[in-house]
């Protein structure tokens, strides 16, 4: 079993991101990290507890990220985001609530505590912006080479963005950020659009989740709302993307997909036309290799484990 920490900013897909880590044995999710993004921290957190208490796992500790990024003083939802993951998050869906409360640990100090306890065990797999990461990652910079892996659910490399043409969401809310992580953190693996917008799911599938009683209910509403939104905005009439359970997938299964070392530096454009591009800098060559890309996903494997362990 590996030591998981998850870093969400839940979010629909990262309602399933959650659920697949939960089911997946080979998994010892240790604590939950919020993040701003699909919603603000304040829901995404309620978001977090409210799940886990539906997954009957309330005794997994949830901490609080940031609330921003750090080059901002606030954070505004995006329309677009409400758009896809509705008001709440969650596809509009009204949760069972919580008995519980976030931890009083920053999520900062979680992962940096949990980098000098599990060190070479440990996978972060942050399926949101990645403030909170660079935030540990500078305020300890030893944990950069102690985390075992960090495999994180943002970026395109190969195909067109989803904020701007050449912009993916996580990435986009907080590019220096992103940077930062990008240049210090050993041992990463980018899942981005390349990959994410392979694996899809349709109703067919959610219907079969209906049969499981009121946690399959409840996700089907969450993910039905998700593929609607999909359709209605033109992003893909065949089902919605399952962008952050494939990173958690790809954490520990690396066989689902094929890579490509990036051999150099990643860097994140800031600049405002391009603001948020994932793109490799070729005068920072690197020996060996630092950071890798999916580029290619089995999607008929993905998706068969997928259902059998949701
Ligand atoms: C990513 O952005 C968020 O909206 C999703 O949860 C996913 O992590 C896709 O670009
Ligand atoms: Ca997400």
């Amino acid at each position: 079993q590996r030591k998981m920490i998850l870093d969400l900013d839940t979010g629909i897909d990262d309602a399933l991101a959650l659920a697949y880590a939960v089911a997946d044995p080979r998994v010892d999710l240790i604590g939950i990290v919020s993040s701003y993004g699909n919603n603000t921290l304040e829901v995404t957190t309620q978001n977090a507890l409210d799940l886990l208490h539906l997954l009957g796992q309330d005794d997994v500790p949830v901490f609080k990220g940031l609330p921003h990024s750090s080059t901002t003083d606030h954070f505004d939802v995006m329309q677009v985001s409400k758009d896809i993951h509705g008001d709440n998050g969650v596809g509009d869906v009204t949760l069972p609530h919580a008995p519980r409360v976030a931890e009083t640990t920053s999520g900062v100090d979680f992962i940096i505590e949990a980098a000098h306890q599990y060190a070479e065990d440990l996978i972060i797999v942050p399926t949101g912006p990645l403030t909170n990461l660079a935030a540990a990652i500078e305020k300890d910079p030893a944990i950069a080479k102690l985390i075992g892996d960090v495999t994180l659910m943002g970026g395109a490399l190969t195909v067109r963005g989803n904020v701007t043409s050449v912009t993916e969401a996580n990435i986009h809310q907080d590019a220096e950020a992103a940077d930062f992580v990008f240049k210090n953190q050993a041992n990463l693996t980018m899942v981005g659009l390349d990959v994410t917008l392979r694996t899809l799911l349709s109703k067919k599938e959610t219907k079969q989740w209906r049969e499981l009683g009121q946690k399959g209910e409840i996700y089907a509403d969450i993910f039905d709302f998700y593929i609607d939104a999909y359709d209605r905005l033109g992003i893909d009439h065949r089902g919605a993307a399952l962008h952050d359970p494939l990173a958690v997938g790809i954490a520990i299964e690396p066989t689902y997909a094929t890579f490509l070392d990036l051999n150099m530096e990643v860097t994140v454009d800031q600049a405002s036309g391009d603001y948020g591009r994932t793109i490799g800098d070729n005068t920072k060559l690197l020996d060996g290799t630092s950071s890798r890309a999916a580029i290619n996903v089995d999607v008929a494997r993905y998706t068969r484990d997928f259902m059998d362990l949701t």
